[in-house]
């Protein structure tokens, strides 16, 4: 018997996850992180418990007797990234690495009917593909029906490019296929036009906002009584005082550099050089183990970089607020702005310093691609849809499928991976 609607998020942040099941209609039962700024965003935001606590060191027993022995309908969850992020260093000796078969373990104890893991897409090629595809098999083993798909998070609505991995699963023996796409979109780096609806824009995303106040503590208001847009208007639901919070603007850095040069589009590289910092030329140096670039695989930090207006903006990690300057205003974007391209709505509450409060936002699920994916599971499940909506029938534990790339070309090390998954898929393990 599982608690047909406990969801258990581990790993859980500021809440982005749980607030799209929130809002989909399943209240998370409670959350798990180490960081007890994001613990109190959660608590304030979610409505339900956060316990702080390291999951790298907990027996998962403990986390069984919160659940009180049921199996919950579905964990959620995004280990941290960092030690696969490639946008930073990538060490395959970072312990935080080890932290995806932490939450492997937890499935393992719990059981839920229905998982849902969140990574980015260094994860895929993390360990020459030997993490994945252990991960993966782990899964298959303890009897889940999986599909793992790297997905850009701007064709469910989010008015960013953020490109993730996603593995579903489900002990139910129901296959099943990912949410269908959307929206169309384009940052500059990431596009795709599929003949739908483009994603909202940057401009569309934030303009309501208004302008930024001086004061960190002040309230500003929008820029219009009325909503400018339909995005506008969804982060504005349930803001009735109409105050904005965190819409400030940054103490300019004392290493001034000369924004107003930049076009929209133009980086930190379409300055003088000398006014290139040091962090930028030692990581856009740097090459990964595959060969290639840093910089061509999209995640190498460029510094500060003009956004487009009239595009979806580029991935909001931890530095958006440092790094992502206004497409026609001469400063970076705000918390608050970032806070909207992550889909945060404006009545979301952050707890703790400016530096942890993007770091929360960065790290997050935009909760309305979480939303989407809370009610796809629950239509195929059967809870409250037709449960027919998908070609579903009735399988074995396996991998079902996967999509690592909608590129025609692949790294060497994609490749590898996909070998690895391939056999899988194909019934043989192919293991070192
Ligand atoms: C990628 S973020 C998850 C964000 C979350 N899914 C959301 O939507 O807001 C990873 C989270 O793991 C937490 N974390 C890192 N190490 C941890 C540990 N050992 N135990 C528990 N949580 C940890 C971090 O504090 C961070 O909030």
């Amino acid at each position: 018997m599982h608690t047909e609607s406990l969801v258990v998020s581990l790993f859980s942040g500021a809440g982005g996850f749980s607030y799209g099941f929130l809002q989909a209609g399943l209240k998370p039962g409670f959350g798990v992180d180490i960081d007890p700024d994001a613990c109190r965003t959660y608590e304030l935001n979610v409505g339900s418990p956060c316990h702080e606590m390291d999951l790298g060191t907990i027996a998962p027993c403990v986390l069984k007797r919160m659940t009180g022995g049921q199996p919950p309908f579905v964990i959620i969850g995004g280990p941290p990234c960092q030690g696969f992020s490639t946008a930073g260093p990538r060490n395959a000796s970072d312990l935080r690495n080890r932290l995806i078969f932490n939450y492997l373990a937890i499935v393992e104890e719990l059981l839920p009917k229905w998982f849902i893991f969140e990574n980015v897409e260094g994860l895929l090629t993390s360990g020459k593909g030997q993490d994945i595809a252990r991960l993966v098999r782990a899964f298959v083993e303890l009897g889940y029906s999986i599909r793992l798909q790297k997905v850009n998070l701007a064709a469910y609505g989010v008015p960013q490019t953020r490109k993730r991995v996603l593995i579903i699963g489900n002990r139910i023996g129901v296959d099943f296929e990912f949410p269908r796409e959307l929206f169309s979109y384009d940052s500059g780096k990431s596009k795709k036009n599929c003949g739908l609806p483009m994603a909202p824009t940057l401009d569309e995303a934030i303009s309501g906002l208004g302008r930024p106040s001086i004061d960190k503590a002040a309230i500003s208001t929008y820029s219009t009584d009325e909503p400018v847009g339909r995005f506008d208007a969804l982060m504005r639901t349930g803001n009735s005082a109409m105050g904005v919070t965190q819409h400030f603007q940054a103490q300019e850095s004392s290493e001034k550099q000369p924004i107003e040069l930049l076009a929209p589009g133009q980086t930190m590289k379409d300055l003088p050089s000398e006014f290139w910092h040091e962090s930028f030329i030692r990581r856009a140096n740097r090459r990964v183990a595959d060969g290639t670039p840093t910089e061509k695989r999209g995640g190498a930090p460029s510094g500060i970089k003009r956004l487009h207006g009239n595009l979806q903006s580029l991935t909001i990690t931890g530095a958006a607020s440092r790094e992502f300057i206004h497409p026609r205003e001469h400063r970076s974007l705000t918390i608050r702005e970032c806070a909207r391209l992550q889909t945060f709505p404006d009545i979301y509450q952050w707890e703790g310093s400016s530096v942890s409060v993007i770091q929360q936002i960065g790290n997050a699920v935009p909760p309305l691609a979480a939303r989407i994916l809370a009610t796809h599971i629950q239509n195929i499940d059967g809870k409250f849809g037709s449960g027919l909506q998908c070609s579903q029938h009735i399988t074995s534990a396996k991998l079902l499928g996967y999509v690592l790339t909608e590129a025609t070309g692949m790294s060497p090390a994609l490749k590898n991976t996909e070998a690895l998954l391939e056999g899988m898929h194909q019934g043989s393990f192919a293991f070192e």
